[in-house]
């Protein structure tokens, strides 16, 4: 996709694509503004089409100079962020269809009720580029059917803003390219997406950003094998890898800035490459999708990719502990008990509880860096599901402030979080008869919770700590709108990108 500015409208090779509002008015004001010498044969096609501006909804002109497309947004007022990326998206789905490939934007027509610039910029080419994807390199057929190659983007707008938009559509498409890594991370089945896959991932965007390479920030790698993981008594890790054949690796990225970094956070990854449930084995239902149990991970490797290209002035970590959960004569078993590395004794009550079992010793890792700002993302629990359903991601955390900074950039982009307590009530029911803690608790209902009270048995006293359970998100089963297709979401990327830059 090239971007081309340019400043006389009405190019004949481009289709030329107008945001509509739901409102009559406006849109026979708009269609008027065009300047049709059969405007009253227009207006009355677009009664006949009963067009009304509902979100995707389109109206299409074809003149003998070009042909202008009318996209509903199903917005009534002002066009938000998010409304720009599923406009877009729309945009996309009329050029697979109608095998277009040209892009003309007027920008005066998109600035509706906001005259942000950078923020139609960046979530246009947010909503473009993500909802160009399809996971297709094991399909066979249809291939020309699925993508559109975006050959150019005609951008019509005032000299003076070029600079502007060109730099906010510069991070949204970075943005964009940090998530689409997470999505192909997450699709890729389990028999190539093992723990040696994460780590190789995490070497190739290390060695894409080293120190030297840069006058910008930079990132480095630490891949540790299994003798080194052992050297840190990370043994309540060990304990879930050591089922299934393919060793462990845990990996530990470190983005530096540019300049003083203004604070120092962990992003911990859940990285189940492959979770079997173990010797309490899932049934086939339940074991089908669990090659995106790697999902948190995922996530941090996506936010990692497009870190140096979005530039925020904080020091960033990322920790993944990355291994399978396989039944095995070497698995380990019900009511094993396992010490973390911060020699916390754990009770493996069942050997599917197995996320938050590796995430007590990544939570440790990070602690042992000094760092006292931790966000960790995880595939989790299927309780989160029952609770919030597929869209939302589930939010603990226990601090007031951090909870804020984050769902705030969530909310604005359009990756919904929702928070659950750290109920008091129910802090001790992971008690375990034999070791310091359990990984289940004794009671049934309130999963969720459970498990991140769990998560918080391991942070220790003046970290500030947040928990997203992405089991729900992660994973997209039905197109959720126009640019998120089905497969892995790469959710979370964006809104802690967004959130590293707001620091
Ligand atoms: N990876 C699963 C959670 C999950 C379920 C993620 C569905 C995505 C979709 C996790 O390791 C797990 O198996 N959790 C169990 C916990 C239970 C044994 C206490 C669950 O949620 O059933
Ligand atoms: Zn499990
Ligand atoms: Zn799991």
């Amino acid at each position: 996709m090239e971007l081309i500015f340019r400043a006389e409208e009405n190019q004949e090779e481009e289709v030329l694509f107008v945001p509509v509002l739901k409102d009559d008015k406006a849109i026979t004001n708009l269609i008027k503004s065009f300047d049709y010498e059969d405007e009253s044969d227009v207006l009355s096609r677009v009664k006949k089409e009963n067009f009304l501006g509902k979100k995707g909804q389109v109206f299409v002109i074809h003149d003998d100079q070009q042909t202008i497309v009318f996209i509903g947004t199903g917005q009534a007022k002002k066009l938000a962020a998010e409304d720009f990326r599923k406009t877009a998206g729309h945009v996309i789905a009329y050029l697979k269809k109608y095998k277009a490939n040209k892009i003309g934007l007027v920008a005066k027509h998109w600035l509706k009720g906001t005259s942000d610039i950078s923020l139609l910029a960046q979530s246009l080419a947010e909503g473009l580029y993500l909802a160009n994807y399809d996971f297709d390199k094991y399909k066979k057929v249809d291939k020309e059917n699925i993508k559109v190659d975006i050959k150019e983007i005609y951008v019509y707008l005032l000299a003076s803003q070029k600079v502007k938009f060109t730099k906010a559509w510069d991070l949204g498409k970075s943005l964009a390219e940090g998530t689409i890594l997470a999505r192909d991370l997450v699709n890729e089945p389990a028999g190539i997406m093992t723990p040696q896959f994460l780590a190789d991932t995490a070497v190739i965007i290390a060695k894409a950003n080293k120190p030297a390479s840069r006058q910008g920030g930079n990132i480095t790698v630490k891949i540790l094998e299994e003798e080194a993981i052992k050297k840190l008594k990370m043994n309540a890790f060990l304990s879930i890898a050591k089922g299934s054949e393919a060793r462990p690796k845990f990996i530990h990225l470190v983005y530096k800035p540019t300049g003083k970094a203004k604070d120092k956070i962990a992003l911990v990854g859940k990285g189940l490459t492959f979770d079997s449930g173990g010797l309490n084995i899932k049934p086939w239902e339940g074991m089908y999708d669990m090659k995106i149990d790697m999902g948190g991970a995922a996530t941090v490797l996506g936010v990692f990719q497009s870190l140096v290209a979005s530039n925020p002035k904080v020091e960033v970590h990322g920790i993944i502990a990355a291994c399978e959960n396989m039944p095995s004569g070497s698995a380990v078993k019900p009511g094993d008990v396992v010490r973390n590395m911060q020699g916390k004794s754990i009770e493996i009550a069942h050997t599917d509880a197995e996320g938050r079992v590796t995430l007590a010793d990544s939570l440790a890792y990070a602690q042992k860096q000094g760092i006292t700002k931790i966000v960790d993302l995880a595939t989790l629990t299927g309780a989160v599901i029952a609770a919030l359903g597929s869209q939302y991601a589930g939010f603990f955390s226990n601090n007031d402030k951090l909870a804020k900074a984050i769902l705030k950039q969530a909310k604005d982009t359009g990756e919904t979080m929702w928070q659950l307590p750290l109920a008091p009530e129910y802090k001790d029911m992971n008690k375990s008869k034999i070791a310091d803690i359990r990984n289940i608790s004794n009671t049934k209902g309130g999963g969720s919770i459970m498990a991140a009270w769990f998560l918080n048995h391991f942070i220790e006293d003046g970290v500030e700590w947040a928990h997203i359970d992405i089991a729900g998100p992660a994973y997209i089963e039905k197109s959720i709108n126009s640019y998120t297709p089905v497969g892995g979401a790469g959710f979370g990327v964006r809104t802690i990108l967004n959130w590293l830059r707001s620091i």
